[in-house]
């Protein structure tokens, strides 16, 4: 497992649209490591977000990777328009897939990178046949659906049951966690050994500006003992 620096992965969904080109520039001056684009269809989760224009959009203004949290009913059927569009990793869950192992090999078979999402009440064993497939497990510390939500704790020791998988197995996958991350819950996930956190609000809805934020989000975690 990557125990490097830990990657800062900025949510849009908590961004200005009138101005998500400068705020992504903004956010990669200041050391985002990818640009997380949340996928939401009214379906999967009680809310509706972008589809793959914003990410044709984004491709033209970033060379970071864009990374596609798919929160919606059926992800297979829309990976090829997301590839088109320029999208560089996949986070697909694991609720509501009875193929998952297939839509995994589907977006390897794209050559894009591929991760899967876990909820708060799914327990970690659930990745046990799968991690070994994936670039990045996603552990969900928030139900996902909306920004601005509190930070749910008792994740942390899921997160922790993940890192001993990827250490156990020796993968270079990484552990990424997303929802509520801002300046107090960030040291706990790394401590639980996360190595990439997205962050929307914490970002983008801070008031202080985005490379401030991030600045202030990366001495947070900086120190922490992993
Ligand atoms: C929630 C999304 C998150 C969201 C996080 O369903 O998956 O990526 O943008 O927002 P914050 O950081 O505000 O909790
Ligand atoms: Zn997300």
């Amino acid at each position: 497992m990557d125990k490097g620096n830990v990657k800062l992965a900025p949510s849009i969904l908590s961004a200005d649209f009138s101005h998500l080109g400068k705020q992504v520039a903004e956010a990669e001056r200041a050391g985002a490591d990818r640009i997380h684009v949340d996928i939401m269809d009214g379906h999967f989760v009680p809310n509706i977000s972008m589809g793959a224009p914003i990410v044709q959009s984004l491709r033209r203004v970033t060379d970071l990777r864009l990374e596609i949290h798919m929160m919606i009913t059926d992800p297979d059927f829309f990976l090829d328009q997301f590839v088109e569009a320029g999208s560089d990793s996949f986070l697909v869950h694991w609720e509501g897939n009875n193929n998952l192992h297939r839509t995994v090999q589907r977006i390897k078979s794209l050559r894009k990178r591929a991760g899967v999402a876990i909820n708060p009440a799914t327990p970690a064993l659930v990745l046990e046949e799968i991690i070994s497939d994936l670039d990045q497990v996603l552990v969900m510390t928030v139900n996902p659906g909306f920004g601005h939500q509190q930070f749910i704790h008792s994740t942390l020791p899921k997160i922790r049951r993940v890192g001993q998988m990827i250490e156990q197995r020796n993968l270079e996958c990484e552990l990424e966690v997303d929802g509520g991350i801002d300046e107090a819950t960030a040291p706990l996930t790394v401590a639980a050994g996360a190595n990439v956190l997205v962050a929307g609000s914490s970002i983008f809805g801070a008031g202080v500006g985005v490379c401030a934020a991030m600045h202030q989000l990366r001495r947070a975690i900086d120190g922490v003992v992993r």
